[in-house]
């Protein structure tokens, strides 16, 4: 995979006098890096770059993202056309597979997910233990740990099952997302049902009742599949170095991805939907004064920033805020929700907001999770579980990349070094002399 983007460029690193030469790597994309593999042995020297904002952890196949032109393809497709031609789950099958999937080979994983709806009834009776108000991002991650002890391949080679557990956990995570939301509420479970789709039966899990049963909603179901899709995977982002970082240690899928949906649970990662949809709100209370926070967000002494913009790698708009946003216009409309107040706030907030120096000069646009919110609240989504709903798009590329690296022969445990900036050795104060 990566030996096959070597070149015989060098470049040349001059250090005390002597000079270090150090392979080129030219992706298939054009992107360039210097190969440092070798550099410690050679000069005793480490590269520094907290933050890994300028430094390869691997070559992928995967995702492909131009942050200057705001491109995003998975495996060669471009997000606009898998969200305007795909399901979910056919993206689903490609992230993992490498191909979009013939019609039979998505009928049968189509019949995988839908066997492995259905969780252990043992696993059920976590929920009752979990604290009122519990956190549905802490009960996902628990619950995808807790998976593990219940199914036997994970103690095999999981490359040979990865069909069977790559469907098993996009199939149970889906409902153990609903059942947290039902547990929360204090309503009876609602079973997955063999004749609903993917996204269908997410939503009939989540809102269908004894009294009034749910009617499913195509644009809806639609609007639903694009946003999974667009947040199914994204290169190298928190979460999914959580992933492969916690899976190179050869922890079992499960675990990994338990790890991964830790990381995504962070404000400045996954939970940035939901405190978007704060941020809409507050100015929303507070009569529309969306110019305050604007200010307050370039206001250096001020730790707000404005949920939803800005990006580390898009320094252009990107590329799944623009989708979202025009699903966001299109279900609205259809379901007579278009006067929505917090999307016209959220369009005049951008609108302020690209044209400011301050967001300008910083390259900050729209990112995927400034309008994902509004349309999950008009679903009738809680805003609590938006970043549940991240999770669950963001599944699929998670486990396409653990399969990457469990499959790469040369993979090695991620183990960073440092610079060790602490006191010198010193010698050892018995506490019967240690001054109080
Ligand atoms: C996701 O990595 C991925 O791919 C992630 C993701 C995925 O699909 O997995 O795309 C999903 O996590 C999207 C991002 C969601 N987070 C937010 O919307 C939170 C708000 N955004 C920021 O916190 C910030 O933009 C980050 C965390 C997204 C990126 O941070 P960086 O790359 O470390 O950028 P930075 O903090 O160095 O900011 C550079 C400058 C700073 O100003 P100066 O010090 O140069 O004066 O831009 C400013 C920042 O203060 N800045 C913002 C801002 N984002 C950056 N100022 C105000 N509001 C903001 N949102």
């Amino acid at each position: 995979m990566l030996h096959n983007f070597v070149t015989d460029k060098k470049a040349e690193l001059k250090i005390d006098g002597k000079t270090y030469y150090l392979p080129i790597i030219v992706g298939s994309e054009g992107e360039k890096a210097v190969d440092i593999r070798t550099l410690r042995t050679e000069s005793g020297y480490i590269t520094m770059d907290s933050g890994y904002m300028n430094t390869g952890s691997c070559g992928s196949e995967i995702t492909y993202l131009d942050g200057e032109k705001g491109i995003l393809n998975y495996r060669g497709y471009t997000i606009k056309d898998l969200a305007d031609n795909c399901t979910f789950v056919e993206v689903a099958y490609l992230l993992v597979h490498g191909s979009l999937p013939t019609r039979t080979e998505l009928d049968e994983f189509g019949s995988l997910l839908t066997s492995f709806g259905m969780i252990h009834e043992d696993l059920i009776h976590f929920f009752d233990h979990f604290p009122p108000n519990s956190s549905p991002m802490s009960i996902l991650s628990s619950m995808v740990n807790s998976l593990s002890n219940f199914y036997a391949e994970m103690k095999g080679d999981p490359l040979e099952n990865i069909d069977k557990m790559a469907a098993r956990l996009i199939s149970k995570i889906r409902t153990i997302a609903a059942f947290s939301y039902r547990k929360s509420l204090g309503q009876p479970l609602v079973y997955p049902n063999h004749d609903y789709s993917y996204c269908a039966n997410f939503l009939n899990m989540m809102f269908d009742s004894p009294v009034k049963p749910y009617e499913i909603n195509e644009e809806i179901v639609s609007a639903l599949n694009k946003l999974l899709i667009l947040h199914a995977d994204h290169e190298q982002n928190c979460s999914t170095s959580t992933v492969r970082l916690v899976g190179s240690a050869r922890v079992n899928l499960y675990a990994s991805i338990s790890a991964g949906i830790s990381a995504l649970w962070g404000p400045l990662h996954g939970g940035a939907n939901e405190a978007v949809i704060h941020m809409l709100n507050d100015i929303y209370k507070t009569g529309g004064n969306f110019k305050k926070y604007v200010e307050r967000a370039k206001n250096p002494t001020d730790p707000f920033r404005l949920v939803g913009f800005g990006h580390r790698v898009y320094k252009n708009y990107d590329p799944r805020a623009q989708i979202i946003k025009e699903a966001c216009d299109k279900m609205l409309k259809s379901l007579g929700m278009s006067d929505d107040p917090l999307l016209d706030i959220a369009k005049e907030l951008e609108d302020v907001a690209l044209r400011d120096d301050y967001f300008i000069e910083r390259n900050l646009y729209p990112n995927v999770d400034f309008y994902s919110g509004i349309i999950y609240r008009a679903i009738g989504i809680p805003s609590n579980m938006f970043t549940v709903m991240f999770a669950l798009g963001r599944l699929p590329g998670w486990i396409a990349q653990w399969k990457e690296m469990w499959d790469d022969p040369n993979w090695r445990i991620g183990r960073p070094r440092q610079i060790y900036v602490g006191p010198k050795q010193r010698p050892f104060i018995p506490i019967e002399v240690r001054k109080e």
